[in-house]
C-alpha cells in the first residue's frame, strides 16, 4: 500500500468559502491503491504550493501526490508551474493521457495545463478542480499507476 498525499488547490476553500468535495472523492477512488495520509487545502499561491510539495516529498517522503485545481488559464492557476518548478523528471503520457480522453467528454479538457512528473521517488500528479473533472481524469490514469509505482520506489 502505497503512502498518497491529496492537496485541493483553492482559493476559496482555503478560506472557507467553498466546500472541497474533490480532495474527499479522490481519497475514496485511490483507496485500492494505498492510504492517503495527508490532506490539505491550499490557496492559489505558488510559493504556498511549491513548499508544500516539498515537504511532502522529502520530509513526509509521500510516495504520490495529487493536486486537485488550479490547472487553467486564470491568473491566479499556478499548480503547474509550483509542480515544474520542484520535479526532476516529467511524465507527460500521464498528463497527456488524461486530456485525451477527457476530450472524449468535454473539449474544455484542453483548457487544462495539467502536468505530472517526479521529485526524488515521489510522484505529482495535477489533476483539475472540479469533481467531475477529477474523478474522470483519475479514472484514466489509475490502472497504468500501480506498475508506475513500482518501478519509481
Ligand atoms: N477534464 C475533464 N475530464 N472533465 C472536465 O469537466 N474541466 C475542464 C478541464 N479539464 C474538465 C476537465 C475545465 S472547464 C477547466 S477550466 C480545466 O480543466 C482547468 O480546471 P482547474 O482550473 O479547476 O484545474
Amino acid at each position: 500500500m502505497y503512502r498518497i498525499a491529496v492537496i485541493t488547490v483553492s482559493d476559496k476553500g482555503s478560506r472557507g468559502e467553498r466546500v472541497d468535495e474533490s480532495g474527499p472523492a479522490i481519497t475514496k477512488m485511490v483507496e485500492s491503491l494505498g492510504k492517503v495520509v495527508s490532506y490539505q487545502v491550499l490557496p492559489d499561491d505558488l510559493d504556498g504550493l511549491k513548499w508544500a510539495l516539498i515537504d511532502l516529498s522529502d520530509r513526509e517522503k509521500v510516495d504520490l501526490i495529487f493536486t486537485t485545481g488550479g490547472t487553467g488559464l486564470s491568473p491566479r492557476d499556478n499548480t503547474p508551474e509550483a509542480t515544474l518548478a520542484v520535479i526532476g523528471r516529467e511524465v507527460p503520457g500521464l498528463a497527456e493521457a488524461m486530456r485525451r480522453e477527457s476530450m472524449k467528454k468535454t473539449n474544455r479538457a484542453m483548457l487544462s495545463r495539467a502536468v505530472a512528473g517526479i521529485r526524488s521517488s515521489t510522484l505529482i500528479i495535477n489533476l483539475p478542480g472540479s469533481v467531475k473533472g477529477a474523478r474522470e481524469c483519475l479514472e484514466v490514469i489509475m490502472p497504468a499507476l500501480p506498475h508506475g509505482l513500482e518501478i519509481l520506489t
